[in-house]
């Protein structure tokens, strides 16, 4: 079978059943290959407890394959219908100020309930039974956006009794669990795991250590609630994949534990926003890192399972995506891994919460302007898409990102402006405007694929982690770590043996002895005998033999003293970083860090233009995507050949052009 690469998601039970045919005869005029249908239509599926109907599915799934496109099977659990939930209210989710959420919306579950889950595993096994071995039915994904909704959800009976589950297995006896969480402040011992609450909102303050295991039950709970049905799906579709549809950086569930379960990841793209106003070019580093740190769960190339195809918005709406705009989106969601992109929705809705959160075709179902831009997009990307089939980009850049990190900050984020994501993309732009391709790597990951490893805010640290970080700049690597790094042990305790980054200390050359959280202030700093502005924090460090100053302190009562080193050690250098280093001096570390390890851009920058790359053993597929509405010109690089596009060194508004240059 052809590899698929373009899809849309379809809801043919939103229509008329004559409408159907048409609907496919335009998508197989359009290049369309695939659908992916089901995820919300519990009701249609079981309209009665235990009457299952599954004959509209089956005539749609039958109807698409004549024309010669496949289906993706969802698993509609994330959306229980009305019969259930009036049989079963306990089924709905109570949030932390202890509310019960209502019927009306949806993910309105709580992951735990043994009665849901009970519910999940009949109709799941039904569907896996049935679809299993459908020669259409090409995969499937359970549920939609897992973790999306549950923010602060549940705190219900069974939730609470799951976490005291969850905390017996991990430390045992009541006593291990105050020990770790520290309860002997505030008189919060427990005599027994059955005391213990899931965390309601609190008259004052909360304990950092019970919130972060409350953060990681959470995560595991989703991963639990989804492994059940993945169990199923296995047992019966044994040709089939499972994916699931991520949200970028969303933190509810950790997206690297989770995509042990997939086959690959997907993911959610819609560069419009959620009905905020358009910052066209501010934005693009956060698109970029969103698609970089999704092809970083599972490390391979992903799909996009909703890709922006109108305007967004629910109740108020963005603007419009221009001329070729669309096409530019979903191209730099192939440079960034993507193999596949299926764009959110194929027809706009008439009716229900999403009526003005726009598919290719409007509402009166009329072929327009974004059919036949979508249309032209797909004939000439798809050939490519078979051409470029198993590259992937290979940056000489990582990142490191954590999701217990982000649980950490979220919990105590030290400054209204600090922000654990927000942070790993501000080193992410500054390496973005420069043309330098990033990829994201967990803690577990191979540090040692990259040149240069920056690892901001290494909150919580373990004596693995940090025996890794000194034995990667040992061999050569140059690694960048920042404030607040080494502060605290895996149960979000202060660390007292040593000062900070404590062992860390012997890589990074120094020692921080006092701290300044820059509330409502910025330092001023020099570095290279120029005057720099730097926000959030100062540390106040003591140098170690070796260790040389980069920046320094230029104001406040630590004038003088330094603010950024570089220490060699082993065969590699440490970068400390004191401070969050405002616009223009990250702009100035960065280019001295590439320098200094012989990193280079792969192209000369341009305002507004895009390059990323990708490459499989014999060649390199150069993206250069101009996400301006003007012209832009920019310099082609040597021996290349023009895979898409006709001059290279001009883009038109919003035009890709792929370069292929052979390896030697
Ligand atoms: C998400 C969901 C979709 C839809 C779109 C648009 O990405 O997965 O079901 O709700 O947003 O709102
Ligand atoms: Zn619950």
């Amino acid at each position: 079978m052809k590899e698929l690469h373009f899809g849309v998601d379809y809801y043919p039970e939103h229509w008329e059943r004559e409408r159907w045919d048409r609907d496919a005869l335009l998508m197989q005029e359009m290049g369309i290959q695939m659908v992916r249908m089901a995820e919300f239509s519990w009701h249609k599926l079981e309209p009665r407890e235990g009457s299952y109907d599954f004959g509209w599915l089956d005539e749609a799934i039958a109807l698409l394959g004549k024309y010669g496109i496949y289906t993706i099977v969802g698993t509609p659990t994330a959306a229980p219908p009305a019969w259930m939930i009036n049989k079963h209210p306990e089924i709905l989710p109570i949030d932390r100020e202890g509310r019960v959420r209502g019927f009306g919306g949806r993910h309105h579950d709580c992951q735990s309930n043994p009665v849901y889950r009970e519910y999940i595993r009949k109709l799941v096994t039904k569907m896996a039974q049935h679809y299993g071995e459908n020669p259409y039915v090409i995969g499937w994904q359970p549920d939609n956006e897992l973790g999306n909704s549950h923010q602060e959800l549940c705190t219900c009976a069974s939730c609470r009794s799951r976490f005291q589950d969850w905390l017996q297995k991990k430390y045992g006896t009541a006593e291990e669990l105050n020990r770790a969480w520290g309860t002997s402040f505030w008189s919060q011992e427990y005599n027994d795991f059955s005391e213990v609450y899931a965390p309601r909102l609190t008259v004052t303050g909360e304990n950092p250590s019970a919130m972060l295991d409350w953060k990681r039950f959470c995560s595991d709970l989703i991963v639990d609630f989804t492994r059940e049905q993945t169990e199923i799906i296995r047992k019966y579709a044994k040709n089939q994949f499972i994916t699931h549809n991520y949200m970028g950086f969303a933190d509810k569930v950790d997206y690297y534990k989770l995509g042990e379960l997939l086959d690959f990841v997907s993911h959610d793209q819609y560069p419009g926003g959620f009905y905020l106003p358009r910052t066209p070019h501010e934005e693009n580093h956060v698109l970029a890192a969103t698609l970089d740190v999704v092809r970083s769960y599972k490390n391979q190339p992903f799909w996009i399972m909703e890709q922006q195809s109108g305007i967004t918005g629910w109740e108020i709406m963005g603007r419009a995506p221009e001329p070729g705009q669309l096409s530019a989106w979903a191209m730099q969601s192939i440079a960034h891994g993507a193999d596949a992109v299926v764009f959110f929705r194929w027809r706009t809705c008439a009716m229900g919460t999403e009526q003005y959160w726009h598919g290719i075709l409007p509402h009166s179902g009329n072929p327009g302007r974004r059919y036949r831009e979508l249309q032209d997009f797909i004939q000439e990307v798809d050939p490519l898409m078979d051409y470029m089939h198993g590259s992937m980009p290979r940056p000489e850049v990582g990142i490191v990102f954590s999701f217990e990190q982000e649980y950490a900050f979220r919990i105590q984020p030290h400054h209204k402006d600090l922000s654990y994501t927000g942070q790993v993309q501000k080193y992410y732009r500054a390496l973005y405007e420069k043309n330098i391709p990033v990829d994201f790597v967990s803690e577990e990951g191979d540090f040692k694929k990259y040149k240069i490893l920056l690892a901001p805010l290494q909150y919580l640290m373990s004596p693995e982690l940090e025996e890794k970080y000194m034995d990667y700049v040992r061999q050569g690597g140059h690694l960048l770590l920042t404030m607040r790094t080494g502060v605290k042990d895996r149960n979000n305790f202060c660390m007292t043996e040593r000062e900070l980054p404590g062992r860390l200390s012997e890589v990074a050359g120094i020692e921080v002895l006092e701290y300044d959280c820059l509330r409502n202030a910025e330092v001023e700093v020099l570095f290279h005998g120029r005057k720099f502005l730097a926000n959030i924090w100062s540390d106040l460090m003591r140098l170690l033999p070796g260790t040389k100053v980069l920046v320094a302190y230029a104001s406040e009562f630590y004038a003088g003293e330094p603010c950024i080193t570089a220490h060699p050690y082993g065969d590699g250098i440490c970068y400390y970083v004191g401070t969050e280093p405002g616009e223009a001096l990250m702009e100035a570390l960065v280019d001295e860090i590439l320098s200094r390890a012989e990193v280079n851009s792969i192209l000369p920058p341009v305002q507004g233009v895009e390059c990323m790359f990708r490459e499989n053993d014999r060649e390199r597929f150069l993206f250069v995507i101009n996400h301006s509405g003007q012209e832009k010109c920019y310099e082609a690089p040597q021996g290349y050949q023009m895979l898409k596009g006709v001059q290279a060194g001009c883009l038109g508004a919003y035009e890709t052009q792929i370069l292929k240059i052979g390896k030697s």
